[in-house]
């Protein structure tokens, strides 16, 4: 990372970005605008409308990550795919609820493929905010939309996002909006602050047979007494440190929890082969270009 003079108007106070140092994470309340939000709602709508769940079944579920391994999960890098929550189905394999209601997440290059995400994912904020966090030439490597349905909305078990997406040194940064309120009964952000200091406990790769596996790097179980939760309202911006631990719990409320993420590395970084999300040449990573 670089410490070139920064072109753009800064986004985060010195203190900010101390805080961010200490803790992992910073919460930026009305770092979007609520039309904003409401906009990638309803393209969210829309894509799945437009989607026709027979041509896969594939569950999203940290539990379980071998369900995952299918050629839809480890082929999603650089297209639109649709992941149902793990509870969405009957006994027979018939959703349970609404199309609508049963989409755990969309993922990982609405960023690149569709204009509306791409819109919201290339701002001078988010440039600015890029270059205060230290990155000379940050690249956009994935994106998702995350529904955290009402009654089903899954468990994401305590993890760092340099798990799934490493480079050589460590560069991703999480960016998480909230479209929506997010708070302890629909199922927000929690992290462990300070947690980043811990150093990176595992590895999510292709497995030379196919699939993926985790390759365990450290054993030792996170501190979860540590956990705080991280309530926002709609329009806030969590920035994740890469190696931060954090999770997020069941939605078991009649209200949705809806949130995109964005997730940069350094462009400069090695990134391995190894790694889960890969990208066809033909769909480049880009910046923040607008
Ligand atoms: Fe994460």
């Amino acid at each position: 990372m670089s410490s070139e003079v920064n072109p753009l108007m800064s986004k985060l106070l010195p203190e900010q970005l101390s805080r961010y140092e200490r803790d992992g994470f910073l919460v930026l309340e009305d770092f979007v605008t609520a039309e904003a939000c409401d906009r990638l709602r309803e393209r969210a709508q829309k894509l799945v409308a437009a989607f026709d769940p027979s041509e896969v079944r594939s569950i999203f579920s940290t539990h379980e990550q071998t369900r995952t391994s299918d050629d839809y999960f480890l082929g999603s890098g650089d297209k639109i795919r649709f992941f149902f929550e793990e509870e969405a189905f009957d006994e027979k394999g018939g959703l349970r609820q609404a199309k609508e209601h049963s989409i755990n997440k969309i993922g990982h290059a609405l960023h690149d493929l569709d204009e509306v995400f791409a819109e919201f994912s290339r701002t001078p904020d988010l440039a600015a905010l890029a270059s205060d966090l230290g990155y000379a030439r940050p690249v956009l490597i994935q994106s998702m939309y995350i529904f955290k349905q009402p009654n089903i909305g899954g468990e994401v078990t305590c993890h760092q996002d340099a798990t799934f997406l490493y480079t050589e040194p460590l560069s991703v940064t999480g960016l998480w909006f909230a479209l929506e309120d997010a708070s302890l009964e629909n199922g927000c952000l929690w992290a462990i602050p300070g947690g980043h200091r811990l150093g990176l406990k595992k590895r999510f790769v292709r497995a030379k047979d196919g699939g993926t596996r985790f390759e365990v790097l450290d054993e030792s179980a996170w501190p979860l007494d540590q956990l705080v939760p991280l309530e926002v309202k709609k329009g806030a911006l969590i920035i994740l440190h890469g190696l931060l631990p954090h999770m997020s719990r069941t939605n078991r409320s009649p209200r949705s929890r809806h949130a995109y993420t964005l997730h940069l590395i350094e462009s400069g970084c090695e990134y391995p082969a190894t790694n889960w999300l890969q990208r066809s040449p033909k769909l480049p990573l880009r910046s923040f270009e607008f």
